[in-house]
């Protein structure tokens, strides 16, 4: 079966600032996904991760090489891909139900069971009791669960995840976490994972892989054969922990200004 995100060599150099000397973020990266894979990137600070990810999502365009979604080069931001950030783009002058109404209308997916599919959608992340609430009104973990609602509702086959969960506290965190493992193994959509944590990795992805510093390029990429749900205090757990850290550790290392 052909992947569904398939990157052959992939450059990025963004111009300097003020003067400064252009930037190599991506050097030939290439990545291989398969429908319905739950995928986790990690890497350094500054490597590359979320300039890969606003390729994918066409926010960004690589200088060369090839991004392509289910056969086709990604050209701009479409439905088929979600996005969630770190810091959440919602609509904040829209309540909890326009933020979905309003993307539902803006992908073309309106149409007559649209209003029972967002009540649907509400239940399923918590927010039923918040429909008429502004983003405002809702703490971080509610934010991200509105903006993974969002996807639901333009039903996008891709969700492309940049450290979602990075600005919550430790508890909310685990309950995403293990709320999104539910939703997809509900829904197995393709999820291209953004994270710092090793642990979160683990938790989550069906498959890790590890990115150098600045220019990135992939240097691990593993395979988490780990039953569900995942115990991250299991010696299996530790063992694929322990392999992740000793490539990450000199890639930090490397990474790192010599002072
Ligand atoms: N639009 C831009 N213009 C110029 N430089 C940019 C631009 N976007 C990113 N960069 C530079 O590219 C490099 C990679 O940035 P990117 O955001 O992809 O890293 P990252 O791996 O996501 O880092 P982090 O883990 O801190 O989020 C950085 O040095 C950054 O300064
Ligand atoms: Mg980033």
């Amino acid at each position: 079966m052909s992947p569904v995100l398939d990157i052959t060599g992939l450059c990025k150099t963004f111009a300097g600032h003020k003067g400064h000397p252009p930037v190599r973020v991506l050097d030939q990266v290439s990545l291989h996904q398969r429908e319905g894979e739950f995928l986790a990137v990690m890497g350094p600070s500054g490597c590359g991760k979320s300039t890969l990810l606003n390729i994918v999502a066409g926010f960004d365009r690589a200088d060369s090489g090839d991004c392509l979604v289910r056969g086709r080069p990604v050209v701009d931001t479409g439905p088929d891909r979600g996005v969630v950030f770190q810091e959440y783009a919602l609509f904040p002058w829209m309540t909890v139900e326009r933020n979905l109404v309003f993307a539902m209308r803006a992908a073309g997916k309106w149409s007559a069971d649209a209003p029972a599919r967002i009540t649907a959608i509400l239940k399923r992340i918590g927010l039923e009791a918040f429909r008429e609430a502004f983003p405002k009104h809702l703490s971080g973990g509610m934010r991200q669960r509105l903006a993974i609602g969002r996807i639901l509702a333009i039903d996008s086959p891709m969700m492309l995840m940049d450290e979602p969960f990075g600005a919550l506290d430790a508890l909310t965190r685990g309950l995403l976490q293990a709320d999104l493992v539910a939703l997809w193994q509900e829904t197995r959509k393709t999820i291209l994972f953004i994270t710092h944590s090793v642990d979160e990795a683990l938790f989550l992805a069906e498959r890790v892989v590890v990115m150098t510093p600045r220019p990135g390029k992939i240097v691990l990429d593993l395979r988490i054969d780990l039953p569900r749900p995942r115990d991250i205090t299991t010696p299996e757990f530790n063992r694929y922990k322990r392999e992740i850290i000793d490539v990450i550790n000199p890639v930090l290392r490397l990474s790192e200004p010599v002072t």
